[in-house]
């Protein structure tokens, strides 16, 4: 379904509104002179303005203010400001409305319906000046695009390179800021972390907007280094803030390409509270280097009633461009283990020795150092985890620390700082994914580049050539650090261009990517679907530091521009535990188990070691059965920071697409069925291929889960901050008429994630696992306990 009404309005109309524009600004109330749009559904209304040549707009819902008028432009290097001295010249309408599926997501089909405004306004040949003198004799032109949806609204700066056969005295320039601003009504609920030009990985801040600035240094601790905050009232985004009348306003940015990442700054008086991007700058301090026809990416204000509803939008993916690649058969969702947990909590190392206290790539000889003993990633280590995730029907297991140069990658500010290709003496990389391979699991590569982007675009193309020789098909990226070139942030314009660089060339080579530490996403996942990860955030790598409830606020803010990889499944919160000076994280087993479908991410770890799994298999199953790709998502119940009940029923063709890619291999296990398959195709864990000539896989005879009958099959999870809860879950979304079994994992009344509750003693471990029988009539009543959660699976009887 795809509908383009188009209207546009003559130029000569055009030239009466602005003209009554001017005309009527000094004595009429602003909002006669303005042109407006309505939304689908007629709630929302988006009206722009000229005010004395200044851009401005304003959004409402049903009929009430959301955004008050608010500027709109830039100011520019060498050259007048696009902030006033303009007529509106020119006026496009039309609707949008299609489904679209994404190549992975939470649901298999998404409705993209808008209404669309396209103003085009106009400088004036010699109103302005300009360096290149080009205005002396053409006029500057500037379009603003607005997608009003019924959820919220998108609009972006557009820089024709000529209008109306006449060329645009704009050609390239630079900005030096934005100023588009989000004027709100009120002193707003905010859910904030503060704005930063080099990380994003901090605990979110509660407070009203009027609490901000008194707030901002306590809101740095706990986080990731380096930070740079710009502004004592600096914020970053998806911002989400709830109105004092209950509705949910969500401010972000979509598709950011090219261009810096936008961060807001807040200011308030008695009228309003004005919160006005702030571009991240590069290293010379310029806000993007702009080269016509060009735009800007889109500036988003999410409304919604309900909390809910802000999870099951939809406005940043819509605003993004379709899927740029033509063939993603070899783009699927992963399930994963890792080499990793073990060096997060102490336990064991990335480095190989202690010899070295300065590593010079192509100098320093590893093949003679004494290995150090605690060296994680060393062949028999990797071959014990490749064990146990194959047994337990995961698709990859991720192995950090492989390669040389960890003995002195962070803090150093080295670029030539890791080649991304050459392993330590005790990791065997082609001999350990032939082992991998022939169990079916694929392993994932990691580069961490230590922010030296130009050491890693040194090596791409060699270090993806190696993966493709070897099998690996995804890849962990980090950028922990000073970036370098030295002096530009982590989300500057250049910087920004070196993350999509990498996923562009990514694809060439087949590999999906999860970077960590690299900007925020912004849904272009959407178009580069091989994009199947981010961190951007404060991960489970926070240990304690986490605080309760941050796992609620997430799918509101960070996860509202693309999937993270946040790394859930820890079931030995007590880190001390493990190393002398571990610490009590918050939250018990059964949250673990309810991350997995209240936070969506098509690349899903479970991040403990083994052996903490071991004595809790009965829980772990939950994480074997659980899909992470999914055909519907329902959310249940939902209050950021506070908890979040979601259901979601698999997408069945994916379930295996994971374990289908390795059998293709040369060296690939064939006939694999993963955890998630086996759940919904009801096969047992006994049943395991039969091959017709015993060691060759390629001899396959039995099983082809192709002759199984999906299940009808549906996963419900729910988390919870410090406070207990209890939910009802009214199970309505299942077939009538139909009857399921459900495995009920639930905190037991003696659970306590938070350590130094008031009421209960530190007990992540416990939990009951029921079985009932239930159908679309039945209600669970779920008590989850202090940081806990509960998860169902609820599969048709045969
Ligand atoms: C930070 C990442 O978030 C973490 O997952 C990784 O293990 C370290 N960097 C080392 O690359
Ligand atoms: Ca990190």
């Amino acid at each position: 379904m795809k509908k383009r009404i188009f209207a546009r309005l003559t130029c000569l109309l055009c030239l009466f509104l602005s003209s009554n524009l001017a005309a009527l600004s000094a004595t009429t109330p602003w909002y006669t002179n303005t042109v407006s749009m309505q939304s689908p559904d007629g709630r929302m209304e988006l009206r722009f303005m000229l005010v004395d040549g200044c851009p401005q707009y304003a959004l409402y819902r049903d009929g009430k203010p959301v955004v008050l008028p608010s500027k709109m432009g830039f100011t520019l290097e060498w050259r007048d400001d696009l902030a006033h001295a303009f007529v509106l010249k020119d006026l496009e309408r039309s609707t949008f409305d299609e489904v679209w599926q994404p190549v992975w997501g939470e649901e298999a089909n998404i409705r993209n319906h808008y209404n669309e405004m396209l103003v085009t306004l106009e400088q004036p040949a010699g109103v302005v000046t300009s360096a290149d003198g080009r205005s002396k004799t053409l006029p500057t032109v500037m379009q603003i695009r607005f997608r009003l949806y019924d959820d919220g609204l998108g609009f972006r700066y557009e820089f024709p390179m000529r209008h109306n056969g006449v060329d645009n005295a704009l050609v390239c320039f630079w900005f030096k800021e934005e100023l588009t601003q989000f004027v709100m009504t009120d002193d707003h609920t905010a859910w904030w972390i503060p704005g930063d030009y080099d990380t994003q990985e901090f605990n979110y801040t509660k407070s009203r907007l009027s609490e901000v600035r008194e707030l901002h240094d306590s809101s740095h601790t706990d986080g990731g280094w380096p930070w740079k905050s710009f502004s004592d009232t600096g914020l970053q985004t998806a911002l989400q803030m709830k109105t004092d009348d209950g509705l949910y306003i969500n401010i972000h940015e979509a598709a950011t390409l090219d261009f810096p990442t936008m961060h807001l700054d807040l200011t308030w008086n008695e009228d309003a509270f004005y919160l006005r991007a702030h571009l991240c700058p590069d290293a010379a301090g310029y806000k993007g280097r702009m080269q016509a026809p060009c735009h800007t990416p889109w500036r988003t204000v999410m409304v919604c009633d309900k909390a809910t509803d802000v999870l099951r939008s939809r406005l940043i993916l819509n605003l993004n461009e379709p899927c740029a690649l033509e063939d993603v058969s070899w783009i699927h969702p992963v399930k994963y283990m890792g080499v990793w947990w073990e060096m997060i909590s102490g336990k064991s190392t990335w480095n190989y020795t202690n010899d070295f206290p300065s590593v010079k790539l192509g100098e320093t000889d590893f093949e003679h150092a004494t290995p150090n003993g605690t060296h994680g990633a060393n062949n028999a280590n990797v071959r014990r985890y490749i064990d146990f995730a194959a047994k337990h029907g995961f698709d990859a297991l991720l192995i950090e620390g492989w390669n040389i140069g960890w003995e002195d990658w962070y803090g150093k500010q080295k670029d030539f700082v890791f080649d991304f290709l050459s392993p330590y003496p005790d990791f065997d990389l082609p001999a350990l994914n032939k082992y991998a391979h022939e169990k079916g699991i694929r392993l994932i590569m990691h580069h961490e580049s230590s922010a030296s982007t130009v050491n890693y675009e040194r090596w791409m193309e060699k270090a993806y050539t190696l993966m493709n020789l070897y099998g690996y098909d995804a890849v962990k990226s980090g950028y922990v650090g000073t970036i370098i070139p030295f002096a530009e942030g982590h989300y500057s314009q250049p910087i920004n261009n070196h993350y999509h660089y990498a996923i562009v060339e990514a694809a060439k080579h087949h590999i999906m990517v999860n970077a960590h530490e690299a900007v925020r996403p912004t849904g272009l996942c959407r178009t580069w679907p091989n994009m199947i990860g981010n961190e951007s955030a404060m991960g489970t790598e926070f240990r304690e530091r986490i605080h309760p409830g941050h796992t609620a606020i997430l799918p509101f803010t960070r996860l509202q521009g693309g999937p993270m990889d946040y790394t859930p499944g820890i079931f030995e919160p007590d880190m001390g535990k493990i190393v002398p000076w571990g610490k009590k994280m918050s939250h018990t087993i059964c949250n673990q188990l309810g991350l997995y479908v209240t936070f969506y991410s098509p690349l899903q770890m479970a991040a403990d070691f083994p052996e903490h799994y071991e004595p809790y298999l009965d829980a772990f199953q939950f994480i074997k059965d659980v899909a992470v790709d999914w055909d519907t998502s329902i959310y249940l119940y939902a209050e950021p920071g506070d908890y979040i009940v979601t259901a979601r029923k698999p997408k069945v063709s994916s379930l295996n697409k994971a374990a289908d890619g390795v059998g293709k291999l040369p060296d690939g296990k064939k006939g694999v069925i993963s955890g998630a398959a086996r759940f919904v195709l009801a096969i047992p864990d006994t049943l395991q291929p039969i091959y017709a000539i015993p060691g060759d896989t390629t001899s396959i005879l039995y099983p082809d889960y192709g002759a199984f009958e999906p299940l009808d099959t549906w996963f419900v999870g729910g988390i919870t901050d410090e406070n207990a809860r209890e939910v009802s879950v009214k199970l309505d979304f299942l077939e009538k008429g139909k009857s399921y079994d459900a495995v009920i994992y639930a905190d037991a009344p003696n659970a306590c994630g938070l350590p130094n509750d008031a009421h209960l003693p530190y007990n992540p471990y416990a939990y009951t696992i029921t079985n009932q029988k239930v159908t679309s009539k039945s209600t669970l009543k779920l008590k989850m306990a202090p940081c806990g959660g509960f998860a169902v699976s609820i599969r048709e009887r045969k």
